[in-house]
């Protein structure tokens, strides 16, 4: 049998905690602020040239063994790449992707991604996001990590889809669908 006085115990206690823990945080307004925080979807197109007089993503560094190894492990490519909102280049642009990656997979193709979504137009001009995760390229949709943000996206944190748009095996160049879910306040 449940012991009846239980419930009203649990209260009390409950009611306890409650009041130490606004005693011991004088800044508890941040209970009220997580009641606004937005999940924001965002979506729009990364591009990777890497080939061309003018390409937003260059090699910057390899291994001695990088040229020898499969997965091409040890490269490291430094990006500022256009973020549009239609898949193709010329398309409205919205930001660009600011940062780098690098294989970092000795048995498959995977890259360690670090980079920043800067935004260029409407309410998001100014503000940032911040994405560092793994991306197995070849996989049909890579999940990253959103780490942090700037401006209308502080606080921020997510996670992003990446599926291949589009993407040519004689230069590199690449099209990558980019569905960002952010909570942020
Ligand atoms: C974005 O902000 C910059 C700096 O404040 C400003 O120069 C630019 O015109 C803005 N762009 C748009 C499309 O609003």
């Amino acid at each position: 049998m449940l012991n009846p006085t239980l419930p009203s115990t649990f209260l009390l206690l409950l009611l306890l905690l409650i009041t130490l823990s606004h005693a011991t945080n004088p800044h508890h307004q941040h209970h009220h602020r997580r009641g606004h925080e937005k999940l924001s979807h965002l979506r729009f197109y990364w591009h990777d040239v890497v080939s061309g007089r003018n390409p937003t993503a260059v090699r910057v560094a390899e291994a001695t063994t990088t040229n020898a190894s499969p997965t091409g492990f040890g490269a490291v490519v430094m990006i500022d790449d256009p973020l549009t909102e239609s898949p193709e280049l010329g398309s409205r642009l919205v930001g660009r992707a600011q940062g780098m990656y690098a294989s970092s997979d000795k048995e498959a193709v995977g890259l360690i991604m670090a980079m920043n979504f800067v935004f260029v137009e409407g309410k998001h001009n100014g503000s940032t996001l911040t994405v560092l995760g793994r991306n197995q390229v070849f996989t049909e949709t890579r999940e990253m990590p959103v780490v942090g943000g700037s401006g209308l996206f502080r606080f921020a944190r997510g996670y992003v889809q990446a599926r291949t748009h589009w993407f040519d095996m004689n230069t590199g160049d690449a099209t990558v669908e980019y569905n960002v879910f952010v909570l942020h306040h």
